[in-house]
């Protein structure tokens, strides 16, 4: 006897969306042998339903939500929609009544998954969003699945594809912001409003979903708002490469103690730095685990069908296995989080930035108590410097960007002699390649 198909529906029929419903359509052999029975998506929603649209005549394209809700043999509902605001109703009615969601909504999980998670264990239905962090690279799963027994000391990620696609673009090919930006668009990249990956949101998004996941809560931020790409100029760009680095958005969360800190910001790496040469739409992240040590993840982290992938894994797992532990039933694993156990991050603070400004190396005022690592200046009016602070910074580095400096903070765990060292090696190597 046949069994019946699962049956699906899509929210939102965008780049996400779409591509979910390209894949389960390429895909239906192998679905067919991995889960027994053949998928299908009878009904996608979407806010405009005169747009043609390309699916089979099996698929009914609806703008009445209640059509979705209502329907009795909906197995799962894949929400993709471009924010909070748009998912949220959907997702609360569809967990409340008992229906599972997979979302790749990560503004819609890090402003509401709480809530969200509690109304799946009430009705016994599952929140699953693999894509929401990282697009298509298995983050989520690993670390909880794979990574369980060790204690996740510190976690760097490259985690917005456009901001990485855009700073690369503008590095290798000396393209403009704007231009860089819209081809990341047209590729599928960005989100609907782009102001969120060049900003810093979305990766802001992504970081807390990861805090609550890995740690079971939310983060204490260093600052009261991520920073973004935006005000990355060209020629900072440039002159991080004279010193032998790359400027990379780059998201960390750091366990000390009981409380996780993040932050959101562009940074100076320099090339021995695991994150240096994940480049163009991947994203990387660094995961130090207190018994694997150090283990790098990479992938593209925006896209299509990367995203759709992650998407319809997350699908599969939900129908084999029902296999995801919700997070207040992974006790052993949060635990595990936030002890004081040993092998807690213990890096001692660095102090150490590449700073970029308009006007010549000795207009910039001397910062109290800087040390300069390295200085360079650029024919078109651009200084950097790489500067170490061994004491007190944030007041000297808060008027130096009120006068319109830019700071990058350097992202490495080795002490400020390595530094040196590193730097010195670095320049060394960029100028006998110019030769
Ligand atoms: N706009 C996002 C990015 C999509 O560029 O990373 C994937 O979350």
């Amino acid at each position: 006897m046949t069994l019946k198909p699962y049956k699906i529906a899509i929210i939102g029929f965008g780049t996400v969306g779409e591509g979910v419903y390209e894949t389960i359509e390429k895909k239906s052999e192998k679905l067919g042998l991995l889960l027994g029975r053949q998928v299908e998506v009878p009904v996608v929603l979407v806010k405009n339903g005169d747009k043609p649209r390309q699916v089979s005549r099996k698929t009914e394209i609806t703008t009445s939500f209640d059509l979705i809700l209502n329907k009795k043999e909906i197995d799962a509902v894949v929400e993709a929609t471009p924010d909070a605001a748009t998912g949220y109703p959907y997702a609360a009615a569809l967990l409340e009544k008992g229906v599972s969601v997979i979302t790749a909504n990560k503004e819609l999980v890090a402003k509401h998954g709480e809530e969200l998670q509690r109304l799946a264990e009430r009705s016994g239905a599952d929140l699953l969003y693999e894509a929401a962090v990282a697009g298509g690279i298995p983050l989520l799963n690993t670390l909880r699945h794979t990574l369980k027994t060790n204690t996740i000391d510190k976690l760097e990620g490259i985690l917005n594809g456009t901001s990485n696609y855009i700073l690369t673009k503008m590095r290798t090919e000396r393209a403009p912001f704007t231009s860089a930006l819209e081809e990341a668009q047209e590729k599928g990249y960005a989100e609907a409003v782009p102001d969120k990956d060049v900003d810093g949101w979305d990766a802001y998004y992504k970081t807390t979903i990861l805090s609550r996941w890995i740690y079971g809560k939310s983060p204490v931020w260093q600052d009261n708002a991520p920073r973004g790409i935006r005000n990355v100029a060209s020629e900072d760009i440039k002159l991080a490469e004279k010193a032998g680095g790359r400027l990379k958005h780059i998201a960390s969360l750091v366990k000390r103690g009981t409380e996780v800190h993040a932050s959101v910001t562009p940074c100076f790496l320099l090339d021995n730095h695991p994150l240096y040469n994940v480049e163009g739409v991947n994203n990387g992240i660094n995961i130090e685990g207190s018994i694997v040590g150090s283990v790098l993840l990479q992938g593209p982290g925006a896209g299509k069908f990367p995203t759709a992938s992650a998407v319809v894994e997350d699908l599969v797992n939900l129908l084999k296995n029902k296999h995801e532990l919700p997070e207040s039933k992974g006790t052993e694993f949060l635990s595990h989080g936030l002890n004081k156990e040993a092998g807690e991050h213990s890096d001692e603070d660095n102090s150490v930035y590449f700073l970029a400004w308009d006007g010549s190396a000795a207009k910039k005022a001397a910062l109290p108590g800087e040390a300069v690592l390295w200085q360079s200046e650029n024919e078109f009016g651009t200084s950097a410097a790489i500067v170490h602070f061994p004491g007190e910074s944030a007041r000297g580095l808060e008027k130096f960007q009120r006068n319109g400096g830019r700071v990058y903070p350097l992202s490495t765990n080795n002490p400020v002699n390595t530094i040196r060292a590193d730097i010195s090696k670095e320049e060394g190597k960029k100028r006998l390649s110019y030769i």
